[in-house]
């Protein structure tokens, strides 16, 4: 697609986003805060499906996994071991003319000459290292001893917490730690709506085990992963695997995978499969003289062990799942007009609401009261939402744009009114296909839980 018609998808996406309260600017009313997002009602049950099918595939449904939730601020030693003190940044300059502030690496050139993106000035400072860790104070004094930092990912609990764990879920390696969490970097540019923010949430593994292991274990992590993109409902196709070459990886890594998404802005990262040795409880043994060793009780054999760290963005995977799911479509409505109907394709697994229920007429009162009493059967078991307002096209509209892939409509067979063959059974309409199929209202909930989980 051409790069206009990308930017004006994109446009269209996060107007649909505000619209259908998907995503906010945070602090709106007082002019936003830049790097900073809320998410609204249906966008809290996207991201909400996405975390918790995360969790479900990499704890629930495994043996060799735990969980944990670590604090957001820790002891500033553990942020001095890891190197995030001293290497934690990015490069800046600042524009001489404007006075803006921009990251080094991403300024446009001409003739390749860097020039200033706000103002097109030349006139820039020399690019210097600015650490990207927001600063607080623990206690009530503003000292250097009592100096913190919001975390800048989430995985250093993982490893402090690594001989806990270890100990209360008595594992074996192989063996990993999950987390989800927030996580802070103060982003000198952050851009692309919520794709680089400078508050946002990860999904983090830390997956142990002995360093021969090591290279295999992170090509199992990269297949995992990207099955996982797949039963979210983001193709295989449109991952690009990007197999970090040497002198590009961290210095400890010896093999690092990128799955990058095509987002209408460019073919941009979703997650990192990073395989760190034992970088990081070897750093964090030398800083707390404490020992993060691992005892192999059947070789008898005492060691450090390695790591394949698969990290995922949470609100990088929801915006890839919006645009994979945004859709325009034309279609003929039944006066036979010609109209276009904006469809979110999502998965149903990841949709934010699952089934829409409507009585055909809002002034009867039976096909009322059996809509509501079906709506509040289905509750407990899915996100459901009743609708009784504007004609019945209009509400299916309405579910297509926040994606809901089933809505089902209580009409006067239903109640009976049209012979006893059709009573209780309900119009089910799928939200792809727009086709409408009958269903006994006994069968609703197992039909509906069989091709939504
Ligand atoms: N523990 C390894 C780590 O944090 P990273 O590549 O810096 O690695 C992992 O971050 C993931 O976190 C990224 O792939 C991305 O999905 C997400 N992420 C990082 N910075 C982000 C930002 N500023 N805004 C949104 N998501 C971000």
């Amino acid at each position: 697609m051409a790069k206009d018609a990308q930017q004006h998808r994109m446009e269209k996406i996060v107007s649909l986003c505000k619209r259908r309260g998907f995503v906010f600017q945070s602090s709106e009313i007082y002019g936003g805060l830049n790097g900073f997002w809320d998410y609204g009602p249906m966008g809290v049950e996207l991201k909400r499906n996405l975390k918790d099918y995360w969790w479900r595939r990499m704890v629930h449904e495994r043996e060799d996994m735990v969980g944990m939730d670590g604090s957001i601020i820790m002891n500033r030693a553990v942020w001095r071991a890891s190197g995030h003190e001293e290497t934690f940044s990015d490069p800046m300059v600042d524009c001489k003319t404007c006075k803006s502030r921009h990251r080094a690496d991403q300024l446009p050139r001409k003739d390749d000459v860097p020039y200033c993106p706000n103002c097109g000035g030349r006139d820039l400072t020399e690019p210097r290292a600015f650490n990207l860790m927001f600063k607080s104070h623990a206690g009530p004094v503003e000292t250097d001893e009592n100096l913190v930092y919001l975390r800048p990912e989430t995985a250093q609990a993982m490893f402090v917490q690594f001989k806990n764990i270890l100990e209360t879920s008595r594992k074996k390696l192989p063996f990993g730690i999950a987390q989800i969490g927030k996580a802070f970097r103060n982003e000198i540019n952050p851009r692309n709506y919520t794709f680089r923010s400078r508050e946002f949430e990860q999904m983090e593994v830390e997956y142990f085990c002995r360093a021969e292991d090591g290279l295999a274990l992170t090509d199992y992590w990269l297949e995992e992963r990207l099955k996982f993109y797949e039963d979210i409902g983001i193709p295989r196709a449109k991952i690009r695997i990007n197999d970090i070459p040497d002198g590009e990886r961290a210095f400890y890594s010896k093999k690092t995978y990128d799955l990058e998404y095509d987002f209408p802005f460019g073919v941009s990262e979703l997650e990192g499969i990073a395989y760190r040795t034992d970088y990081d409880l070897s750093k964090h043994m030398e800083h707390s003289g404490k020992p993060l060793e691992y005892f192999d009780e059947e070789k008898k054999e005492k060691f450090v062990p390695h790591v394949v760290e698969p990290s995922a963005g949470v609100d990088r995977t929801t915006l890839a799942l919006l645009c994979e799911a945004f859709d325009e479509e034309e279609v003929t409505d039944d006066k036979g007009q010609k109209e276009v109907r904006t469809v979110l394709r999502f998965h149903p697994r990841m949709a934010p609401v699952k089934c829409g229920v409507f009585p055909l007429l809002k002034n009867k009162p039976a096909l009322v009261e059996k809509a509501r009493a079906i709506a509040v059967a289905l509750r407990p078991h899915m996100m459901t939402f009743y609708d009784e307002a504007g004609a019945i096209g209009r509400r299916y509209r309405r579910q297509d744009e926040i994606g809901t892939p089933f809505c089902v409509t209580v009409d006067f067979d239903t109640i009976g009114e049209n012979g006893p063959e059709k009573q209780d059974t309900v119009t089910l309409r799928h939200r792809d296909s727009m086709q409408q199929e009958r269903i006994p209202v006994t069968e609703l909930r197992a039909h509906l839980e069989a091709a939504i989980f």
